[in-house]
């Protein structure tokens, strides 16, 4: 109830009432006994009046008038002389007297209370201002039982009064707090819930409705978002049959790619001099073509499969995948270079990984290649407390500006003639597949270098 919004707002406004009637609460039940105490001077005062008018009174009738008053003695004080007009016999002596002719606000609430709190009943002398004979004193002594008794019944209607005022108020702030909060925001959420189940139906955008600017201004917020959304989601959607039929334009170019190879092939040993020696332009160019439409569907194959780990020694991979560029030289001009602490093992799915250092050397060496000049690519391994970082450097031409533009994007920041631009793209999602990413460190006519940053702290299944 109280983690609700209506339950904690009544829950509130109780206390708060409450806490305001305390602040009532105090000064009126000091006023509360000072009024008592006065009424008791005037009542005192009146019988004494009935005495001085008729002097002779018998006892029977002083001790009635004493018991109407509900004190135990009534003295005037006239010119300093000191007047006893009714007396009887006290059951204790007096343990206090109390001055009501001229109180201040804090001596009769710290009077008040203190009543309050004391159980024992007392007798008690009151001073005052007698009300009919100006000038005249006025002292009377009395018991304190009545008047606590009538504070506490008093403090028990003030009490009980407040609990109905704050409930009331409470009942009629939630009543008004669940017609203008609380029903327009379950009124959003349901919308919201409505749209999360059919984020592409443009029906079930929200329509601002509420009567309360802030909640309006969120729903007109909400609403551009989900239109954002929606038409996101179905431009996402065209992307996917779009791709779907590339990839299935590319299943077919490549099978007739592959007979058109065949062919060609053949072409080479044509009588005719002017076919033989186009032939291998022929060969060359199919040969790309094919490779272009295997990329394409490699990478139409979406994403790819979540990483394998294992514990893999670094060295052999770096060796591997040198072993296998070094193959592919068509000169000695590359040097590869590989450096890494002894046995240095890093958690890794070695397949991807082995993938993702080929295609990065594969570039490096490509790149040299085309400068006819000699070159140098050193692979580096080494670790810091949290990451297993692979640096793959060359002396090589630098990237150039269009593949530099496009880093990392598929198809995009292909400058090479042959290349499909999707090998860095591949690499850096096999290692973000890890938890890990590519960088490029540094780049200019001298070389370039990429970091492959690996961390070793243990994937959840979800960052997989
Ligand atoms: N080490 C490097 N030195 C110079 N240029 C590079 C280097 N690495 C990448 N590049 C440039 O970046 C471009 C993109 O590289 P990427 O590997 O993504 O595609 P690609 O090599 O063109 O094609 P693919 O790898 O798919 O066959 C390359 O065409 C090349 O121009
Ligand atoms: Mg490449």
């Amino acid at each position: 109830m109280l983690k609700s919004l209506s339950g904690r707002f009544l829950f509130l406004t109780i206390v708060f009432v409450m806490l305001s009637e305390v602040l009532i609460f105090v000064p009126s039940i000091a006023q509360f006994r000072a009024d008592f105490l006065i009424m008791r001077i005037e009542r005192a005062q009146i019988a004494s009046l009935a005495l001085l008018a008729d002097d002779i009174i018998s006892t029977d009738l002083e001790k009635e008038l004493l018991e109407n008053a509900d004190v135990f003695n009534v003295v005037l004080r006239r010119d300093e002389s000191r007047e006893l007009i009714l007396s009887s016999d006290m059951p204790m002596p007096v343990s206090a007297t109390f001055d009501m002719r001229k109180p201040g606000a804090a001596v009769l609430i710290r009077d008040a209370l203190a009543r309050l709190i004391n159980p024992d009943t007392e007798i008690i002398r009151v001073i005052g201002y007698p009300k009919y004979q100006a000038g005249t004193l006025i002292e009377l002594t009395l018991s304190t039982a009545p008047l606590r008794e009538e504070m506490i019944a008093f403090g028990l209607r003030v009490l009980l009064f407040s609990a109905v005022i704050s409930i009331f108020t409470g009942m009629l702030l939630l009543l008004v707090l669940r017609q203008t909060i609380v029903l327009p925001i379950k009124r959003v959420v349901g919308q919201i819930q409505a749209y999360a189940h059919a984020p592409e139906d443009a029906r079930r955008i929200i329509s601002p409705a509420s009567g309360i600017s802030e909640l309006r201004e969120a729903e007109y917020a909400l609403k551009d978002m989900q239109s954002q959304l929606t038409s996101a989601l179905k431009q996402k959607e065209r992307l996917a049959q779009l791709g779907e039929a590339v990839a299935k334009i590319s299943h077919d170019l490549r099978n007739i790619l592959t007979t058109v190879q065949l062919f060609s092939d053949s072409l080479g040993s044509s009588a005719d001099p002017r076919v033989s020696r186009l032939a291998p332009k022929l060969v060359t160019n199919v040969a790309r073509a094919i490779s272009l439409t295997e990329g394409t569907l490699a990478f139409g194959k979406a994403e790819e499969p979540p990483p394998r780990l294992s514990y893999v020694q670094l060295g052999d991979i770096f060796e591997e995948v040198m072993e296998n560029e070094q193959g592919l030289c068509e000169s000695d001009d590359i040097t590869f270079k590989a450096d890494l602490p002894a046995g240095m093992v890093i958690r890794a799915d070695p397949e991807q990984l082995h993938r993702a250092i080929t295609n990065m050397v594969r570039n490096a060496r490509q790149a040299i290649e085309a400068t006819s000049k000699k070159g140098e690519i050193t692979l580096r391994g080494y670790e810091t407390d949290i990451d297993w970082l692979v640096d793959v450097s060359d002396s090589g031409p630098g990237l150039p500006e269009k593949a530099r533009r496009h880093l990392f994007r598929a198809f995009q920041g292909r400058v090479r003639t042959g290349g499909t631009g999707l090998g860095l793209a591949i690499s850096q999602e096999l290692i973000r597949g890890h938890g890990g990413v590519i960088e490029l460190l540094g780049s200019d006519e001298q070389g370039t270098c990429f970091r492959m940053r690996l961390p070793k702290g243990r994937l959840s299944d979800k960052e997989i």
